[in-house]
């Protein structure tokens, strides 16, 4: 198994033994040595295999400037590895110490508002400053030289979260690599002034020197500015990565090198499909949020995107509450396998958490670990030595591939961006929300759905959505109409193919890009006031959005109109059949529900369906991996209820026997090994 750039995590040591990486963060410096032996011994009998060590160590192994100290990680990695446990090593550059932001106040991030964010918590760095980078990168050297050819290493885990809390750095650093970014995309102040329509409120720039980052203004900042600095911060933070990851190859080639994404709920400062081509394989941290569980599927089937399929490593989840929500409840009883065994389904060949053992002191001490307060002697302990075995019973299905679905729902970061920038036809447009509730109505259909970038390959799939789909640059409006007139059945929604790379409206009517394709046309967008709704007259009602639609193509059909409303009498979703494919609009929000039976008409003009028997579907969620040799069917129980999963066949790896009759219990997730079905 290779990632990207052609290495794989040393995992398992003997390529010929599949097996799940299972582990932690683990922070022994919190710790009193002795506690370290008793942290071995109770790992072993989880089954731990492998931790991530050093994250926030920068201050432990850099006391002062110039002064290293090293003996403490040398013990423990020695100990671990006495212990079969594997170290996936970070590199420690996540939290500068006090030393180095006392004499070096430069390196401190600058918030939007011109306020510094200074040293006390964590991440207090900006991703441009030199001197930073300086530092950071001596002491990645320290480390790759001292513990490059430990037996024990098998990964570098570069930094930590990046960008987490410091991807919109606004300080002067930042403005002179912003400048510099601009110029390697523009190449003169002339067609960046074009691109950011700078004949707009006398913005027009004379030289590279007058601009800046999107800084608290007096009205709203530039649109394509703000944009641009999204892309920017992304970018910069990129190659703080990849300055780490490249002197990590030079000093000790054939380690593999990844960095801990935050594919979860709105965190979106990050382009990780455009990060996953700089790491040698993808990790993810995810923790259940209120969103609930579908959100963990959707996640997990993204981060599985951007791992092309291939397995990747979840790097953090929680085994039970977390500490940094308004209100933090503990998992439910099965909710820790469940959810680490949906990350498993969508190809995650890694399980860790974040913690080992529950901090006593500090900003995480009520974030739950795999040993939490109450010690061993507890049912988080006593889940996660099951969840332990779990993995080892499931081990044939390491390193096995996703099988792709029939569908999918495709993911774009710069439509993330620009669908929310502020001065838009309404401020509550939200972009992942609205992929959400479609994934949540295939869910609900009991039909799988891949989530890919908007870079993947359209034309393996039957049915694309592409919900808010807002920035459509010409060669995708041509790439869709391919897929279209290939016989592709493609489902958009209010607000897409609006504008080109530079966030310029395309001209004649909206949807612009799409116009043609979609046969419709609209002069006006109809943004809902909060509260207010309007009805369909397939019996579902819609927020957030309406559009007045013309029918402008000659065959389009009107799959639903408005019973209510400003549009009342309009069309509310349009299909206009091409060929064999179609090209369909949806104009307003209906939400998860809502989107039920509208998904149904698109799956049956597409002819995709459940995998499942009709009676299972819907209630039960399917992951599929395989290795070619055998699939791997995941189901999970999505409800709080049993559920007979009758009609379902295959060679039980885990769960209950499928025998009439059988149950799946609430939040049971079962696995079996059948023969491969090629779509
Ligand atoms: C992130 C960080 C961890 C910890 C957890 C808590 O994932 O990487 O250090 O703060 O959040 O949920």
């Amino acid at each position: 198994m290779t990632g990207t750039h052609g290495r794989w995590l040393r995992w398992p040591a003997d390529p010929s033994r599949r097996r799940f990486a299972f582990g932690a963060d683990y922070n022994p410096e919190q710790w009193p040595r002795e506690v370290w032996e008793q942290d071995v011994l109770a790992m072993r009998r989880a089954g731990v295999n492998i931790v991530s060590l050093a994250i926030f160590s920068w201050a432990r192994l850099q006391p002062r400037p110039g002064q290293w100290s090293f003996s403490w990680l040398d013990e423990v990695m020695d100990l671990l590895h006495a212990h079969g446990i594997a170290v996936d090593l970070a590199t420690a550059t996540a939290s500068p110490p006090p030393w180095l932001t006392a004499r070096h106040p430069e390196i401190l991030p600058v918030d939007h508002d011109g306020r510094t964010l200074w040293p006390g918590a964590r991440q207090h760095w900006r991703p441009t400053s030199p001197v930073f980078r300086e530092h950071a990168l001596r002491l990645v050297r320290a480390l790759a030289e001292r513990y490059g050819k430990h037996p024990a290493l098998a990964a570098w885990h570069v930094s930590n979260e990046l960008g987490c809390h410091n991807v919109h750095d606004y300080s002067d650093d930042a403005a002179a690599a912003f400048r510099v970014w601009l110029r390697d995309r523009y190449g003169t102040v002339e067609e960046l002034n074009r691109a950011w329509a700078t004949s707009f409120w006398s913005q027009a720039y004379g030289e590279w020197a007058e601009i800046l980052p999107p800084r608290l203004a007096a009205s709203y900042p530039n649109p394509t500015q703000q944009l641009d600095f999204k892309r920017f911060s992304s970018d910069a933070l990129k190659e703080h990565l990849r300055a780490e990851r490249d002197l990590l190859a030079e000093l000790t080639p054939g380690i593999p090198v990844t960095t801990n994404f935050m594919v979860m709920g709105e965190t979106k400062g990050m382009d990780y499909a455009d990060w996953a081509r700089e790491i040698d394989f993808v990790a993810n941290d995810h923790y259940l949020l209120p969103e609930g569980r579908e959100e963990l599927s959707f996640s997990a089937n993204l981060t599985g995107m951007l791992a092309g399929g291939e397995p990747w490593f979840l790097m953090e989840h929680s085994t039970s509450a977390v500490n940094w929500q308004p209100v933090n409840p503990a998992k439910k009883p099965g909710g820790l396998a469940r959810d680490s065994l949906t990350h498993v389904a969508y190809g995650a060949d890694a399980v860790c958490f974040f913690q080992w053992r529950q901090s006593a002191g500090g900003a995480e001490k009520y974030h739950s670990a795999m040993i939490p307060h109450a010690g061993t002697d507890s049912e988080v302990f006593h889940s996660v030595v099951d969840l332990g075995a779990t993995l080892e019973a499931l081990a044939p299905v390491a390193g096995t591939r996703r099988r792709r679905a029939a569908a999918a729902i495709v993911f774009d970061w710069d439509s993330w961006w620009a669908s929310e920038l502020d001065s838009h036809p309404t401020s509550r447009l939200r972009y992942r929300q609205e992929a959400l509730e479609w994934y949540s109505a295939f869910l609900a259909a009991g039909v799988r759905a891949d989530v890919i970038g908007s870079a993947g390959s359209f034309e393996h799939y039957d049915l694309l959505v592409a919900p808010i789909l807002h920035v459509v640059p010409r060669p995708m409006a041509e790439r869709l109409d391919r897929y279209v007139s290939g016989g592709g059945h493609l489902v958009t929604t209010y607000f897409s193919g609006i504008v080109d790379e530079h966030d310029h409206v395309w001209l004649g009517g909206y949807p612009g890009a799409l116009r043609d394709l979609l046969g419709i046309r609209i002069e006006e967008f109809g943004p809902l006031a909060d509260g207010d709704r309007v009805e369909l007259d397939l019996g579902v009602s819609g927020t957030l959005w309406t559009d007045r639609i013309d029918v402008t193509g000659p065959d389009v059909k009107v799959v639903a109109n408005y019973t209510s409303g400003d549009h009342a009498g309009r069309p509310a979703i349009t299909t206009r059949p091409v060929g064999t494919g179609s090209a369909s609009y949806v104009s307003t929000r209906l939400g998860p529900e809502g989107l039920e039976p509208v998904l149904a008409r698109f799956l049956e003009l597409s002819g995709v369906g459940p995998e499942l028997p009709a009676a299972v579907a819907g209630r039960v969620e399917l992951a599929v991996r395989t290795d070619g040799e055998a699939d791997y069917w995941f189901l999970i129980n999505r409800t709080d209820e049993s559920v007979a999963v009758d009609g379902v066949a295959g060679e039980v790896l885990r769960g209950p026997c499928l025998a009439p009759g059988h149950l799946l219990a609430p939040r049971q997730v079962a696995v079996l090994r059948r023969g491969v079905t090629e779509r």
